[in-house]
């Protein structure tokens, strides 16, 4: 099928690649011309792993191109996807004016049947304004158009296995015609019959269930899933914090209630909280979502709330660790919002840095990935060539996320080039046995009473 990807982000560029992969014809739009510069000349401009051979296999397969001009795309292909960003306006609400101009554009230049598939993460409604536009402006007798919405569950660091093995594809249509062609489209993905790109043996996969919903409920599944994850990780982190003062082990806590299939085993990990460009994002516009509903979603309030106070909790530990921060060295390891991804929108490490700052601490960062995005918005620190560079000299180190990469570091080594070796983990990757058999003061998340303490108790 020929089919148009407008926008060339995260979730376009994803969503062009992997329907390329399964077999489509595939145009990806962006008004960036550099953007699309990079892509056509072998490049890419984020870091996510598998993405970049998967945009080269299929331009190679000449299956996928990157154009800027939409009256291209929209002149060849019947199937759009609109995949343009809806960031949170200062007052939570989402910011659809790219959606609009992109919706004006397949008005003017559209003509015949379109099938036009809303993939961005937008308030319920969303769709029902794209007809009404549409009925409104699309006003050329000779463009028909069918609205559907599809959101995309794609996690960063494994949006293409995310892509490929999805838990579900939720479609919300109005028509029959819709759910057909998209049930057309992601046929490979729902049998799972297709060569798997990421995964050399992934055969005998199930079906993936195909969930079609009207228009409304598909918007709502996606912010409704997306909060009710944020909930579980603030759920979790209020549990630690009672462990801490109890002197319980959340990650015991945790694996049990975890085990109970009605709640699940994900998203039940402690730390310092959740960031990136979806969560806060889609919970701010979630709960705005209620509040014009006239709904009540002080939960989802509290929620964000308790998200935010896990910086304030963190910087108290470190405080109760150095006393007082100004002049102090402070090496930070990590500064993506998570691991396996260069993005640090709204990442909790930064919020960490931007508060140790403000106290005049000194500090010292690594990152594997996400050096340069974090240069941009936080140039105040030193960057460090490695993990150890940030440790060399240190008071206290701050683990932020969790990369593999941490995990393999020589710890006698970095034991011996801190000033004071005294770690604080805000995402609980390191085993304490592990710190305490390498002398470390290590202070954790809800693991118990602070490592330190606890060991001196230890006959
Ligand atoms: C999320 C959704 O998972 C995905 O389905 C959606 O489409 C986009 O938003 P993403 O933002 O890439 O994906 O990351 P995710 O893996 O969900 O993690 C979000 C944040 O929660 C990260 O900061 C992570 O560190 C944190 N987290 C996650 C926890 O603090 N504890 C957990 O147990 C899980």
């Amino acid at each position: 099928m020929k089919i148009a990807v407008i926008g060339a982000g995260y979730v376009g560029l994803i969503t062009a690649a992997g329907l390329a992969e399964i077999g489509h014809q595939v145009i990806c739009v962006d008004d960036d011309t550099r953007k699309i510069e990079v892509l056509n000349s072998g490049g890419m401009f984020f870091y996510e792993p598998n993405l970049g051979d998967l945009v080269k296999r299929n331009q190679g397969a000449k299956r996928l191109e990157f154009i800027s001009q939409v009256e291209v795309a929209l002149e060849k292909c019947p199937v759009i996807f609109i995949c343009v960003g809806t960031p949170p306006l200062e007052n939570g609400d989402a910011d659809l004016s790219s959606l609009e101009l992109v919706a004006r554009r397949i008005s003017e230049h559209a003509r015949g049947y379109h099938l036009v598939i809303e993939k961005s993460t937008v308030p319920v409604q969303t769709g029902r304004r794209l007809q009404k536009h549409f009925g409104t402006y699309g006003n050329n007798p000779l463009f028909q158009c069918d609205v559907a919405s599809n959101p995309e569950f794609l996690r960063e660091g494994s949006g293409v296995e995310d892509f490929f093995h999805p838990d579900r594809i939720v479609v919300g249509v109005d028509s029959e015609r819709a759910a057909g062609l998209l049930e057309e489209i992601y046929h490979p993905l729902l049998r799972q019959s297709f060569a798997c790109p990421v995964h050399e043996n992934c055969g005998n996969r199930p079906r993936v269930p195909f969930v079609v919903t009207d228009i409304n409920s598909a918007e709502l599944i996606k912010h409704a899933s997306n909060s009710f994850l944020a909930m579980k990780i603030s759920f979790i982190n209020m549990v630690a914090d009672l462990c801490e003062a109890v002197g319980a082990d959340v990650e015991k806590v945790a694996e049990a209630v975890g085990m109970d299939r009605r709640i699940g085993a994900g998203f039940l990990r402690p730390g310092v909280g959740f960031g990136g460009s979806c969560f806060p994002k889609d919970l701010q516009a979630f709960v705005r979502v209620g509040r014009n509903s006239g709904c009540d979603f002080t939960l989802l309030r509290e929620v964000e709330r308790i998200n935010q106070s896990r910086i304030d909790l963190f910087i108290k530990k470190i405080k109760d660790e150095l006393w007082v921060l100004r002049g102090k060295r402070i090496g930070v390891w990590g500064l993506a919002f998570k691991p396996r991804t260069d993005d640090v929108r709204f990442s909790p490490s930064l919020a960490v840095i931007r508060r140790l700052l403000a106290e005049g601490a000194l500090v010292r960062a690594y990152d594997p990935q996400a050096m340069e995005k974090a240069k941009a918005v936080v140039p105040e620190i030193e960057y460090c060539s490695d993990a150890y560079a940030a440790a060399e000299g240190a008071e206290a180190l701050l683990a932020l996320t969790e990369w593999e990469e941490f995990l393999r570091l020589d710890l006698t080594k970095v034991f011996q080039i801190m000033a004071r070796p005294l770690i604080l983990d805000g995402r609980n990757m390191f085993p304490r046995a592990r710190m305490a058999a390498h002398g470390f003061e290590y202070v954790d998340i809800g693991r118990g009473s602070p490592a330190r303490k606890h060991l001196q108790m230890v006959p």
